[in-house]
């Protein structure tokens, strides 16, 4: 259903990290070939080796690998996607993104993506619920991003409310839908 359809994912520092690997797991099932790019604090929550396992391919981390040199183009990740999702996307991340800073592999990759993008936000209720956040998610909207609804309920700070990412099956749903219709107006 995805065969052929390039997927790059970015993985921030956030509690719901671990559900990015049933999304990954879940893309990859479908025919869909996915490339990891995680930011550094997303490695503290989910180790790459996970991502790049289901993934099939090498995690992205660095602009740059410093015994040797070799560097990671965000110019080419941008042009390889078909669809840049960010799953989960920080209060951090999404404020990084709606203010153009690129200051990690991730957000060059955004600002030079020519795809579609898909942000999942992932954050305690009242980080979702500041001004600042939803100022920063309805930039990201007029910038053409399709915001990918949290939920509400158990959050991991112990408190109840809306910030769950939302579920990797209804991710998967929503992406697949999107493409589908988008290959069929081509
Ligand atoms: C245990 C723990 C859980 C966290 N969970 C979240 C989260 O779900 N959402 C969020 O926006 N920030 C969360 N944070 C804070 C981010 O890790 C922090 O803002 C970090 O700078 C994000 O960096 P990144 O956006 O570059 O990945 C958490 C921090 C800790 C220590």
């Amino acid at each position: 259903m995805l065969e052929g359809k390039h997927i790059l994912t970015g993985v921030t520092g956030g509690i719901a990290a671990y559900k990015t690997a049933a999304v990954i797991r879940l893309l990859v099932t479908k025919g869909a070939e996915v490339k990891v790019i995680m930011t550094e604090h997303a490695k503290k929550f989910v180790t790459p080796l996970t991502f790049a396992t289901l993934s099939g391919n090498p995690v992205l981390t660095a602009f740059y690998n410093v015994e040797n040199g070799d560097w990671n183009s965000h110019v080419d990740l941008g042009l390889w996607a078909d669809l840049f999702l960010v799953a989960p996307a920080t209060a951090n991340t999404i404020a990084k993104m709606s203010a153009g800073i690129a200051d990690n592999l991730l957000l060059t990759s955004y600002l030079s993506a020519r795809c579609p993008v898909f942000v999942a936000p992932s954050m305690d209720m009242h980080m979702l619920a500041h001004h600042a956040t939803t100022a920063n998610i309805e930039t990201l909207k007029a910038y053409g991003a399709m915001i990918l609804e949290p939920t509400s309920g158990d959050l991991a700070s112990g408190l109840s409310g809306k910030g769950r990412m939302m579920e990797p099956e209804d991710i998967v749903r929503e992406i697949t839908e999107f493409l589908k219709k988008k290959t069929s107006a081509s």
